[in-house]
């Protein structure tokens, strides 16, 4: 099996820039290209999410659209990882606040529980068990190598605990515990990814074949720059832009957003392959063809790109910023999937831990 289901129709390869290496094909929005369905059982998708409180973009066109897509060819389950992000985040309350905000995001955004399993990684602790078993077939120079740990030890110097280097163990078990072999995730967990194939191979070769080897599957936006234009975007950077967010706050995000550096005066011609403001209105409108000629021409300025980008996607996101508030106003709605999300998959991460038990000598 190929380490990503390719996507993207007529790569846009060439010119080394920044939006050519992030940002792939020509849809208007992130499509899904789905692997070759089987005739045996329908495959299982999975994917996780840290409650970080906040949905940018980067998730939304990374990861969260495909969440979507993805409701209605598999059996889907997503995951809010609490356990995950016990690593950076030590604070209770802000815990549980921004794990209510990420349920609600993702249930504004799209997903629906009729269609999918949505649940909190902590209410189903079997996970935990799993990721022990594993940690028995990964050999340490494996997780030290990780690139998110190398950069983890940079970013919080001062916390370098032992789950930074498990992250990626149980990472790993999130997916299998549920025999899931697909899923949806931006470029970033490329390495993360990686490593779970690498631990699941070890596992199956040490006390056979067990579970199938987890296969990413990307969106046409797999690495979303941030307003920065530069790096991923990503909270821990604080180049995001809030998708259900107030408007105004959308506003000023993207007006921050850094265009072509190259481009000084009005009057001079842009170039929309480096420019992440033009790249990303290929996600907002049919139309980014005609936007990148009269950047090109000078015709238009960066300032209203970003005017037109800003007003795109407070309007895109409109019922969704909107249902959201709903769902943060009457939580118990989002309670209640969350709880039946969880009871739904105990008989699956039950049969799974039985089947590892006996296998491994347990039982
Ligand atoms: P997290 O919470 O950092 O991100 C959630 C999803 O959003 C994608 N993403 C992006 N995609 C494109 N451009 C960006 N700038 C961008 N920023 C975020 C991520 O790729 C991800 O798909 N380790 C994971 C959580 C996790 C998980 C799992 C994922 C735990 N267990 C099992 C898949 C399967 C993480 O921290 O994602």
């Amino acid at each position: 099996m190929p380490a990503a289901v390719s996507v993207g129709e007529g790569l846009a390869r060439g010119p080394e820039g920044v939006g050519r290496q992030a940002y792939r094909g020509r849809g208007v929005s992130p499509r899904l290209h789905s692997p070759a369905m089987t005739d045996q059982a329908p495959l299982r998708a999975f994917s996780g999410i840290q409650p970080s409180g906040i949905v940018h973009l980067g998730n939304d066109l990374g990861a969260i659209r495909n969440y979507v897509a993805l409701q209605d060819r598999y059996q889907a389950i997503y995951c809010i990882v609490d356990l995950h992000a016990l690593t950076s985040t030590h604070d209770p309350d802000a815990m549980r606040q921004r794990t209510r905000e990420m349920a609600a995001s993702l249930l504004a955004l799209g997903l629906d529980p009729a269609r999918c399993t949505l649940f909190v990684q902590s209410w189903r602790a079997e996970v935990t068990e799993l990721m022990w078993y594993f940690t028995t077939v990964t050999p340490v120079s494996w997780v030290e190598r990780t690139p998110t740990y190398k950069e983890k030890r940079e970013s919080q110097p001062d916390d370098i605990n032992h789950g930074l280097l498990t992250y990626p163990i149980l990472q790993a078990a999130d997916i299998v515990l549920y025999k899931a072999s697909l899923v949806p995730v931006g470029k970033d967990q490329a390495a993360h990814l990686e490593l779970s194939r690498e631990i699941v191979r070890a596992f199956n070769y040490r006390y056979g074949d067990t579970f199938p080897e987890p296969q990413a599957v990307h969106t046409e936006a797999p690495m979303v720059l941030g307003t920065d234009g530069v790096r991923k975007m990503s909270k821990s950077v604080g180049n995001t832009i809030e998708i259900l967010a107030e408007p105004d706050l959308i506003r000023r995000q993207v007006m921050s957003m850094v265009t072509d550096t190259q481009r000084i005066k009005r009057t001079d011609p842009g170039r929309p392959e480096v420019c992440n403001v033009c790249q990303l209105q290929r996600f907002f409108g049919p139309d980014f063809e005609e936007l990148w000629e009269g950047e090109r021409t000078a015709r238009t300025g960066c300032v209203d790109m970003k005017k037109l980008l800003a007003e795109r996607i407070v309007r895109h996101y409109a019922p969704a910023r909107e249902r959201y508030r709903e769902l943060m106003a009457d939580y118990r709605l989002v309670e209640g999937v969350l709880e039946e999300g969880a009871a739904r998959l105990r008989p699956i991460a039950e049969a799974t831990l039985d089947e590892v038990r006996t296998k491994i000598g347990l039982r």
